[in-house]
């Protein structure tokens, strides 16, 4: 089944000095959600944002947004993010031991819930969660900072995430990769079975204008 092609760019990159203004570019450009990378010092060294800057972007666009909880303890984040209006709410299987109950969590509050995993983490750790969860999100970095190359042994895990989300009848749900998607790597990336892709210092740079950005990815995508 071919599905849409989804790209959130993730705002970890953006300039936060003009966050409005990069929002709205983003929009204008035609992405289709806003990705944040939510970081708690703990889980991953950086520290980001909560769940006050979830609703300052909510506030912002109209746009889905997703959050990306790299913290640990995502249970005590939850709720204050999906209060604040995020559309989705990705948590790492790494930070609980409950993760089935938090996805249902999530999807009771009508928000989609999706689970993510380190590169190191084999995929066998979420295959009791797969048939409740709207996403699946591949890290193709190690979680932390934007601007990492790409790991191309991400590209099996797609497969397998892919295959994985079909063989339980969920067609339809994305597998979504997050960390070097970029012009060089975005069509190896689709071809391996991914449709959501996080894109953060591929669209947000000073090398060029974020709208001169997504249509390179999307010409990228095209070219193959
Ligand atoms: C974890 C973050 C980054 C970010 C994407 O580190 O989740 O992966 O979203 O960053 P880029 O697209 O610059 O690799």
């Amino acid at each position: 089944m071919t599905l849409p092609i989804a790209i959130a760019p993730s705002i970890l990159s953006a300039d936060w000095t003009r966050l409005a203004e990069q929002i709205a570019e983003a929009e204008a450009a035609g992405v289709d959600w806003i990705s944040l990378d939510v970081m708690d010092g703990n889980f991953v060294p950086p520290i980001t944002f909560g769940a006050q800057m979830a609703s300052a972007v909510r506030r912002l666009t109209s746009l889905p947004i997703e959050a990306h909880l790299m913290v640990e303890h995502p249970e005590d984040q939850i709720g204050d993010f999906i209060e604040a209006g995020v559309n989705c709410v990705t948590i790492h299987v790494e930070t609980t031991r409950h993760p089935h109950r938090l996805l249902q969590q999530i999807s009771e509050a009508g928000v989609d819930a999706g689970v993510t995993l380190n590169p190191g983490t084999p995929l066998s750790e979420i295959e009791p969660v797969v048939s409740i969860c709207d996403r699946i999100q591949i890290m193709s970095v190690n979680p932390g900072w934007g601007g990492q190359r790409f790991i191309p042994e991400s590209l099996g895990r797609i497969r397998q995430a892919r295959a994985m989300l079909d063989g339980c009848g969920r067609e339809r749900t994305p597998v979504a990769v997050d960390g070097g998607v970029n012009e060089s790597t975005i069509a190896s990336i689709v071809e391996a079975g991914a449709n959501w892709l996080v894109a953060g210092s591929a669209i947000y740079n000073d090398r060029e204008p974020v709208a001169d950005a997504v249509a390179r990815l999307r010409r990228a995508l095209r070219n193959g």
